[in-house]
């Protein structure tokens, strides 16, 4: 498959396989790929939690997402927990933020990551679904994650059970402007 047939076939997927587990050194294969993409100051400030045992995997699916969400991954064998550190990307060595984005470059280098994750989860014969509505507390606690890290979003992984069609995009006249 070539790039543009890999992006074409990437769809966030709502329905996963029960039967067919994601295995650590894969999700780790995933990880390892998307640490290829470029950061502020190459500061590398993405951090990533891999749940796939059952007990943590119905933990998070019920203390951390709300119902719709729970469904869409209810199946799921992986989800994956994607954070980042706080006041490195976007800030000066004594700590004072560069520009007026501060922090949200974080955001941003996480998710340049983060969509190698889901293209290269694709190229394996692996789908995703990115959730930006969970609970940053019921995570944090559930997986002990620091202060020191925001929480972004949840990443299900998994192998699909449906074919959706490709939400309908805007023109590209719609979204840029020539000078
Ligand atoms: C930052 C972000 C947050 C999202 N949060 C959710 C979510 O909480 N629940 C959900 O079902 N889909 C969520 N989505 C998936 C989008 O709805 C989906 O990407 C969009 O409709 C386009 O469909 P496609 O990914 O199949 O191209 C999210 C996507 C992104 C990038």
């Amino acid at each position: 498959m070539d790039f543009t047939e890999l992006v074409a076939s990437r769809r966030s997927i709502r329905a996963y396989k029960a039967d067919k587990p994601v295995d650590n050194a894969t999700i780790s294969e995933i990880i390892g790929f998307a640490q290829q993409a470029p950061s502020w100051k190459n500061s590398q400030t993405g951090r990533y939690y891999a749940v796939t045992t059952p007990e943590k995997l119905a933990e998070i699916k019920e203390k951390a997402l709300p119902e719709f969400n729970r469904n869409n991954c209810k199946d799921a064998p992986a989800l994956i927990i994607t954070t980042f550190v706080k006041a490195r990307a976007g800030f000066e060595r004594d700590g004072s933020a560069t520009n007026e984005l501060g922090d949200e470059w974080g955001a941003y280098d996480l998710g340049l990551q983060n969509q190698l994750f889901i293209l290269k989860a694709r190229e394996l014969g692996l789908d995703t679904l990115i959730m930006g509505i969970r609970d940053e507390k019921a995570l944090r606690e559930a997986l002990s994650i620091p202060d020191t890290e925001e929480v972004v979003a949840v990443i299900s992984l998994g192998y699909r059970d449906i074919d959706p069609d490709m939400p309908k995009r805007k023109a590209t006249e719609d979204i840029v402007k020539f000078f």
